[in-house]
């Protein structure tokens, strides 16, 4: 196994057990504690982890990230594998209430079927923690559902770097939510994905996400493109902000930043 040992531990990406695939992808690519944790410079505060992050606030919504702890009363620990794996993938609760933004249902709907068992599988193994989270606001039209019921998805072979890269940075990781500007509508505008230029608010004043397409990576190494991912360096040595998710990244195998890197590189330029 060739893992980046950054932050202490790493796991294949192929473990065997659901729990230890959960545990790869929940605490690395999928990065659930950068919204699902309260966090400091040094990452998830411990002994609290998944208990509730911070609101996301925008015009539009007050975001609450929930409890996602096995807490009985105030987390999820009491909800069936299928009613987790839905509000992962369909955003919709236990009550049937359809969830707002800035979950990235639209792009979870894509996590394999395999994958969200394992997430749900490693989420019951966290400790429970008691925390009620406020209910969050949203002062937008919510759409009634953000499509039919998921079911049969499977991941694309990870022999397949593109495709497979394709599945971390799109369904898994959600890269290209962040890394691909907005259409005036409110949408991605896919026809140039990966361009970078949203702005990103926050306590460490506003960053803006970066151009990942060959015409600003092109003549990078993967090297220098794995150290951004994983260490939040820059080409140039500086360091990158928040919400880049570096800090979870760091725990991702080899295997799966090369098929990241194959697939930034498999982009269309855009300037
Ligand atoms: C960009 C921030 C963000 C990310 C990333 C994110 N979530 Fe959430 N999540 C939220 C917010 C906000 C809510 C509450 C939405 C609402 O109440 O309408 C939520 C709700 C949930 C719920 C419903 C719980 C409940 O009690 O209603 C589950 C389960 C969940 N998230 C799991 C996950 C998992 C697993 C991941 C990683 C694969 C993840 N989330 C990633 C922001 C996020
Ligand atoms: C929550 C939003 C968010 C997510 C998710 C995210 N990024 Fe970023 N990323 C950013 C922002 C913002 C920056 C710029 C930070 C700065 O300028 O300090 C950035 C910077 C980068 C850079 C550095 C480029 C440069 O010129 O230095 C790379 C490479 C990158 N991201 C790749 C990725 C990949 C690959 C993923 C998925 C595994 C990802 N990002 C997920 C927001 C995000």
């Amino acid at each position: 196994m060739a893992g980046v040992l950054a932050a202490g531990w790493s796991l294949p990406a192929d473990a065997e057990t659901p729990v230890e695939r959960g545990r790869y992808l929940v605490e690395s690519i999928a990065g659930c504690g950068n919204c699902h944790s309260l966090q400091d410079a040094n990452g998830p505060i411990p002994g609290k982890e998944y208990a509730g992050g911070p609101p996301i606030q925008d015009a539009a919504f007050d975001a609450w990230p929930a409890n996602i702890t096995p807490d009985e009363e105030t987390g999820i620990g009491s909800w069936t594998d299928d009613e987790i794996v839905r509000a992962i993938r369909e955003g919709v609760t236990r009550d049937g209430r359809v969830m707002g933004p800035p979950m990235p249902f639209w792009l979870y709907r894509g996590i394999a079927d395999d994958d969200a068992k394992a997430m749900v599988a490693y989420l019951r193994t966290v400790k429970p923690v008691k925390n009620k989270v406020p209910a969050s606001v949203y002062r937008m039209p919510l759409p009634p559902s953000w499509g039919p019921a998921v079911s049969g998805v499977e991941a694309p072979p990870r022999s397949d770097k593109v495709a497979y890269g394709g599945y971390l940075a799109g369904p898994v990781g959600h890269c290209v939510e962040c890394h691909t500007p907005m259409t005036d509508k409110g949408g991605l505008d896919m026809a140039r994905e990966g361009a970078g230029t949203r702005e990103f608010p926050g306590p460490w004043g506003t960053s803006i996400s970066r151009n990942i397409t060959p015409a600003a990576l092109g003549d990078w190494t993967d090297a220098e493109i794995k150290r951004a991912i994983t260490q939040g360096v820059s080409r140039d040595g500086t360091r990158l902000m928040p919400p880049m998710g570096f800090g979870f990244y760091a725990r991702m195998t080899d295997a799966d930043l090369d098929a990241l890197v194959a697939w930034m590189r498999s982009l269309k330029p855009v300037d």
